[in-house]
């Protein structure tokens, strides 16, 4: 939140987004927060974990319900919290597959327990110059 907090004081020119890793694996709240302060769009980078949410069983047991991917399911997750998500894919079908995740919701339930996925070790880009993180 400091860097955050930091970066908007010392900009001359508004910020307008945070490029960040955020996935279910990952706890970005105090990030969301800072953002929410500052007015910025949160962009979350790697959103599907690097392919790993493929083979998550929450994902999959709440997708199977919706008729979706857990692919999908977790990118509705982002979204339907103001995040923009970015997944990369080399596949034309996936591409289709991903965009697809306006159709549906996902309850306040679901999203929890999507949010529950959070871990100590789901941070997958961590650099040697990286900041300590919150
Ligand atoms: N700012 C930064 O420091 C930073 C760091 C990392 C990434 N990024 C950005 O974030 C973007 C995405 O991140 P990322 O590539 O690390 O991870 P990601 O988008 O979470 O995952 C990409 C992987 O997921 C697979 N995939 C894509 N769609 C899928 C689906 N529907 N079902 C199952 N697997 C699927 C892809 O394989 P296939 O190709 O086989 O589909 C690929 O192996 C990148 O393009 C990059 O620009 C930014």
């Amino acid at each position: 939140m400091a860097l955050i907090d930091r970066a908007v004081a010392v900009c001359p020119e508004p910020l307008v987004c945070n490029q960040v890793e955020y996935h279910p694996y990952l706890d970005q709240t105090a990030v969301r927060a800072a953002c929410r302060a500052h007015d910025l769009a949160l962009v979350a980078y790697s959103p599907i974990a690097k392919g790993s949410v493929r083979g998550d069983e929450t994902l999959a047991a709440i997708a199977r319900s919706h008729r979706k991917s857990a692919a999908q399911v977790c990118l509705r997750w982002l979204i339907q919290q103001g995040a923009v998500a970015i997944p990369r894919t080399s596949k034309i079908e996936r591409l289709s597959e991903n965009i697809d995740v306006f159709d549906f919701e996902l309850a306040g339930e679901e999203m929890a327990s999507i949010s529950a996925l959070g871990r100590p070790d789901g941070r997958l880009t961590d650099f040697g110059f990286a900041p300590k993180w919150d």
